[in-house]
C-alpha cells in the first residue's frame, strides 16, 4: 500500500521503523576509521568477542546498573542483538518446548522459537496491566512444561518500562518453573524518567537469566551490528557454543568502535534523549487534540497509541496512509493483542514530524 500511495506522487512520512534518524556519535566513527586501518583487526575475530570489547561491556553494565558479570564468561559479543535473540532459540529451544512470548513483542522471539520446532505461548499486555505480563494468569500446565521466557523492557512497542517489584515477581515465578529469562534491554538508555534497571540487578535473576543489550538505539549505530549478551555463564555458554558454529563474530574495528561507545562520554546519550523526548511531546500534544489515546510513553522512541472504536489497526493505519501520507505500524504485526492499537516512531527528523502532526490535525476521525 506505502508504494502505491507514493506512486500516486505522495510526499510520505514514515513513522513506521524504529531505526534512528540521527548518525552515530562522530568519536565513534573516528574509533572505527582508525581501527579499520590496523591490519590486525582484518582477520577472523572470536566468535565471543575481544576482551577489551568484553570488558567494556562488563565495566558498562557495572557502572549503569550495578551488575557484576565476569567479562571471560559471563559475556559474549553479538552481531546486533537480533542475531543474539534469534540464535537464543537454536542453543535451547528443541521441537516442542513451550517458551513464553508476549504479546505484543518483538517478533524475532516467537518465530526464533518457531523456528526451532517449538511453541510460542503468548503473555497478553494490556493496558490494564501496565503491558507487564500477568504471570498468574498462565497456566500451571504451561508453566511446568515452558522453558524459556521473554521480556523485554523497556518495550517495544508499548513504551512501557519495568520496576524491580516486577522483575522480582518474575525470578520467583522462573525458579519455581524452572525456566530460563531473557531479558532483551536494547532500548535500556532510551528513557524518560528513571534510568531503566537491567533484569540482571533483581537478587536471584543471574542464576536463570540472560540480558541482551545492543549498541544500536544507545549510539546511533542500528547499521554496524553490534550488542553484547550478559548472564548466566551456563546461558551464554550455550549461545556461544552456536555462534562458533555459525558465525564468527563481529568485526574487529567495529568491537573498537564499540569499546569507544560504551568506555566514552555518555553525554551525547543524554541529548538523544533530550531529541527524543521534544518529538515524544510534540506527537503526543497532537495526538491528545486529535481525541486518539497514548499510552504513557516512558521508554523507547515509539508512541502506543489506542484505535478509536469502530477501526482496526489495520483499517486505521490505511487511513492515515492514504487520508494523510502518514506511516505507522499496525499493533497486529507484534501479535493479536497488538489489534487495537498502532505504533508511531519517532526516529524522523523534528521537522518532519512536526510536518506529520500538521496533517494528523486535518484528519476526521
Ligand atoms: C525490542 C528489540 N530488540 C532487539 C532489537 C534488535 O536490535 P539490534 O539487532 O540492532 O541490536 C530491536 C530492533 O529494532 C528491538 O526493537
Amino acid at each position: 500500500m506505502k508504494k502505491a500511495v507514493a506512486a500516486r506522487g505522495v510526499d510520505l512520512i514514515s513513522l513506521g521503523i524504529g531505526d534512528p534518524d540521527t548518525p552515530t556519535f562522530p568519536h565513534i566513527v573516528r574509533a572505527l576509521a582508525e581501527a579499520a586501518a590496523r591490519p590486525a583487526n582484518h582477520r577472523y575475530p572470536d566468535y565471543e568477542g575481544l576482551p577489551a570489547f568484553r570488558a567494556a561491556a562488563a565495566a558498562f553494565v557495572r557502572q549503569r546498573f550495578g551488575v557484576t558479570v565476569d567479562p571471560a564468561t559471563e559475556v559474549v559479543s553479538l552481531i546486533g542483538s537480533k542475531e543474539g535473540i534469534a540464535n537464543m532459540a537454536v542453543a535451547f529451544v528443541d521441537p516442542g518446548d513451550i517458551v513464553l512470548v508476549p504479546d505484543p513483542g518483538y517478533p524475532v522471539y516467537g518465530i526464533g522459537t518457531l523456528f526451532n520446532g517449538g511453541t510460542a505461548y503468548a503473555m497478553p499486555l494490556t493496558a490494564k496491566n501496565g503491558f507487564l505480563p500477568d504471570l498468574a494468569a498462565i497456566p500451571e500446565e504451561i508453566a511446568r512444561r515452558a522453558k524459556l521466557m521473554w521480556l523485554g523492557y523497556p518495550n517495544n512497542p508499548t513504551a512501557a518500562v519495568a520496576d524491580g517489584s516486577f522483575f522480582a515477581r518474575v525470578v520467583e515465578f522462573a525458579t519455581r518453573h524452572n525456566i530460563i529469562v531473557a531479558h532483551d534491554n536494547a532500548y535500556s538508555e532510551i528513557y524518560y524518567d528513571q534510568p531503566p534497571p537491567s533484569f540482571l540487578a533483581t537478587p536471584g535473576a543471574q542464576a536463570l537469566g540472560i540480558e541482551f543489550h545492543s549498541l544500536s538505539k544507545t549510539y546511533n549505530m542500528t547499521g554496524w551490528r553490534i550488542g553484547f549478551a550478559i548472564g548466566n555463564r551456563d546461558l551464554i555458554a550455550g549461545l556461544g557454543k552456536v555462534k562458533t558454529n555459525v558465525d564468527s563474530g563481529v568485526f574487529q574495528a567495529v568491537q573498537e568502535a564499540g569499546i569507544a561507545a560504551l568506555s566514552g562520554d555518555q553525554t551525547p546519550v543524554a541529548a538523544l534523549r533530550a531529541l527524543y523526548r521534544e518529538r515524544r511531546d510534540l506527537l503526543l500534544g497532537a495526538l491528545a487534540a486529535l481525541g486518539l489515546e497514548a499510552q504513557p510513553v516512558r521508554g523507547t522512541f515509539y508512541v502506543w497509541v489506542r484505535v478509536p472504536a469502530g477501526l482496526t489497526s489495520a483499517g486505521l493505519t490505511a487511513r492515515l496512509l492514504e487520508e494523510i501520507g502518514v506511516v505507522v505500524t499496525p499493533g497486529s504485526g507484534f501479535g493479536a493483542a497488538g489489534e487495537g492499537y498502532i505504533r508511531f516512531s519517532l526516529t524522523v527528523p523534528t521537522e518532519r514530524l512536526r510536518e506529520a502532526v500538521e496533517r494528523l490535525t486535518t484528519l476526521k476521525l
